[in-house]
């Protein structure tokens, strides 16, 4: 196991090396502006709404505060392992290279969530605030095509939870179709157009925090943490904790700043700025956001799909609310374009080591991209999207997210300890401490979420597992050199 461990790595890291042809041309502050492009989506824009309104109240400033610690803790771990492994694909091919295949494959499966579920989610945020654009220009869709069926009887007092009719939630399955096809002929989104639309989100969140801010009531924070309400998750300091755990997901984002390693002037000491440097002015900008969103709306009446343009409204401020959506709309989409392409080139790496089976390395040969990859990822994530509320898919996200950032940090802990002298430029402070908190952290945020816990390990883990021992484990290529 040793063996394979130091073969894949230096495979990987040598791999990487020879056959990188990018050009080193991005700086620390065009990798701040990469991770904030990823981080800012469905999460401030959707689910702080959400949260506050069904779990937290105006608590949902703790919740920022606590997952942006747990954040903290794994962002200086990855920054780490970017910094000592400068490796692209994500903490796939970190775990590969420091713990070995069996850990790297279930990195691999969590990371589907993180990408490939999270890209479901902010499409079913994107439909939201479209949905509702739309009808501000009096086009009209269908209710039942604009949701998912359990969101659509949710919507529905009465039903009793039995569901007569069917529902689908079209805008969000057309969105990430509509981009697997960008996908597939190539596109991809240019510095410049991210660049574009970073400074869009940041001026439209921006703009809002500053339009709102004289209009804060202080009426609106009482109570600041809603009493619990008995045998349930909803307010009190579970409430606080649930939100947490869930409202991490508007944080994730920031380890894509670690793919870009190849592409970096100077990785050793930019990757740690470009990680933390986007995850410091996200958690500013998400307090902000969200005490304002409190106290100008009470929570109660914050439990729908487009919070932010129904605070606006309650500004009365017309031209913010269009920017607003508009910004959005064109947010979210490069959001859900970044996640998906994260989603195949991950996939893509496993089935270049073996673990997937060759199909999804195939290039296509005019468009040079991996298009069958590409289409069932499309598939795959645009029908969860059609069919799942955002609740649950922002459950499951951050679930999977959580137990993938603590052992990202397991990963730092066990490299140090096997591998002490490899050169480091950036070393988490207080090791071991730093990345010890980090997973137990990440253990108590995942508590927040009881109900997703039986579907990702009685259910999800031991799928993934089974997959590997059926197909990864004969086919792995690394396994195959080593006999
Ligand atoms: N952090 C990203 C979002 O909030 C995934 O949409």
């Amino acid at each position: 196991m040793r063996l394979l461990l130091c073969k894949k790595s230096v495979l990987v890291i040598q791999q990487e090396t020879e056959s990188s042809q990018l050009k080193r041309s991005l700086s620390a502050l065009n990798l701040i502006s990469l991770g904030i492009g990823c981080i800012i989506g469905a999460g401030i824009f959707v689910m702080t709404g959400m949260q506050a309104a069904q779990y937290a109240g105006p608590a949902i400033l703790i919740s920022f505060v606590l997952a942006a610690i747990v954040c903290g803790f794994a962002a200086l771990c990855y920054a780490e392992l970017a910094s000592c492994l400068p490796v692209s694909g994500s903490a796939y091919s970190y775990a590969y290279a420091t713990l070995g295949e069996l850990p790297a494959w279930i990195m691999g499966w969590l990371l589907l969530l993180e990408y490939g579920i999270a890209a479901s989610t902010v499409a079913v945020g994107w439909s939201g605030y479209f949905v509702s654009f739309l009808k501000d220009l009096h086009v009209f869709i269908p209710e039942a095509l604009t949701m998912s069926t359990l969101a659509y009887d949710a919507n529905t007092p009465g039903l009793a939870g039995i569901s007569t009719r069917e529902a689908f939630n079209l805008p969000a399955f057309g969105s990430v179709m509509l981009l697997t096809w960008l996908l597939i002929i190539g596109i991809k989104e240019s510095a410049t157009v991210n660049n574009f639309i970073v400074i869009l989100k940041l001026i439209i969140l921006v703009l809002f925090v500053c339009a709102g801010f004289s209009h804060v009531d202080a009426v609106n924070f009482e109570p600041f943490i809603p009493k619990n309400i008995p045998g349930t998750e909803r307010y009190g300091w579970q409430g606080i904790l649930h939100a947490a755990a869930v409202i991490s997901f508007a944080y994730v984002g920031f380890e894509a700043v670690s793919t870009a390693a190849q592409e970096a002037k100077n990785p050793q000491r930019d990757m740690p700025i470009g990680i933390l440097g986007s995850l410091g002015i996200c958690t500013v900008l998400y307090m902000l956001v969200a005490y304002v969103l409190t106290g100008v709306v009470h929570y109660e009446k914050l439990d729908v799909a487009d919070p932010i343009a129904v605070a606006v409204d309650a500004l009365g401020i017309n031209w913010l609310i269009w920017m607003v959506k508009v910004g959005a709309v064109v947010g979210l989409f490069s959001v859900i374009l970044v996640l998906l392409y994260g989603q195949t080139r991950i996939f893509y790496s496993m089935s270049k080591d073996g673990l997937l089976p060759p199909i999804f390395s195939k290039v296509h040969g005019k468009y040079k991209t991996p298009h069958l990859n590409t289409l069932f990822v499309g598939l795959l994530t645009g029908g969860v999207a059609g069919f799942t509320p955002i609740d649950i898919l922002g459950d499951l996200v951050s679930l999977g997210t959580l137990l993938a950032f603590a052992i990202v940090c397991f990963s730092v802990l066990y490299l140090r300890y096997k591998n002490p002298e490899m050169p480091r430029s950036f070393k988490v402070p207080f090791f071991p401490i730093t990345p010890v908190l980090g997973i137990l952290s990440c253990a108590w945020l995942m508590t927040g979420i009881l109900g997703m816990m039986e579907l990702l390990f009685i259910y999800y883990m031991p799928i993934g597992i089974i997959i590997y021992f059926l197909y990864g484990r004969k086919h792995s290529k690394v396994r195959a050199a080593a006999s």
